[in-house]
């Protein structure tokens, strides 16, 4: 059974534009499990964009809902996150500049760094997670690294389908690393860009069990959501 993670961070970026308490991510980490999430991930980042402490701390608290929390490698972070004891943790590269992660770990640079990390976290019983690129390369080095799983960036296969072209070879490399990392034992997640088209496009993969979506999913909710709230205003006006 393929699960499906929802990244609520963008929830946060629009309460955050306010300043204010609407909406809140907490409500959303609810909402989406009670409407069939699998789990939810937020990603605490060096720059608190959009999630803060206080979110991650009550989110990671709710007994109901397994948080997957993404970090970097920074010693502040990790040391944070040993603290809030999330269910599952996303190791990702980090650059302040960034809109989004851009492109996966660079796991050979900072094989030692992560090797210290992992074993911190799996001696606290949490499931942990490197996301990278699709090559074999870093497939071998996630074993030697003895990672839980590995969550493979779609961002380079979505921009593909999405500017209509050829996708084939990413596609390829993305279904031969999730074969070799399933051979090895490492559970395969995917996530980056993804919508319902290359999500679709993915399913095809056996080996991939897990999908994680943001950006997608909180930007559809509001043409989903839009009709109900609207009405609920002329309801309310109507005298
Ligand atoms: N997985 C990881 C590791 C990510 O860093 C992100 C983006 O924060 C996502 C999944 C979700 O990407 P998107 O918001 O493009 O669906």
């Amino acid at each position: 059974m393929k699960r499906l993670g929802v990244n609520i961070d963008h929830v946060a970026t629009v309460r955050n534009a306010r300043g204010e308490k609407h909406p809140d991510p907490y409500y959303a980490a609810l909402q989406s499990i009670k409407m069939g999430a699998d789990s939810v991930t937020i990603h605490l980042r060096e720059d608190r964009r959009h999630i803060n402490d206080k979110d991650a701390k009550k989110i990671c608290g709710l007994k109901k809902v397994l948080v997957n929390l993404e970090i970097s490698m920074n010693d502040n972070i990790v040391n944070n996150a040993l603290k809030i004891k999330p269910n599952y943790i996303c190791i990702v590269p980090e650059n302040r500049k960034e809109i989004t992660t851009e492109g996966g770990l660079d796991l050979l640079k900072h094989k030692k760094k992560l090797k210290k990390i992992i074993k911190k976290f799996k001696k606290a019983n949490i499931r942990t997670s490197l996301f990278i690129n699709p090559s074999i390369k870093d497939i071998e080095l996630s074993k030697e690294l003895n990672v839980d799983c590995i969550e493979i960036h779609t961002g380079k296969l979505s921009n593909l389908v999405k500017s209509k072209k050829n996708f084939k070879n990413e596609l390829s490399r993305i279904k031969k690393s999730s074969i070799l990392a399933s051979k090895l034992n490492i559970e395969v997640h995917a996530g980056h860009g993804l919508d319902y088209k290359t999500t679709k496009i993915l399913t095809k993969i056996n080996t991939i069990q897990e999908f994680n979506i943001g950006h997608f999913i909180i930007g559809e909710s509001i043409f989903l959501g839009l009709s109900k709230v609207i009405k609920n205003f002329k309801k309310i006006i109507k005298n």
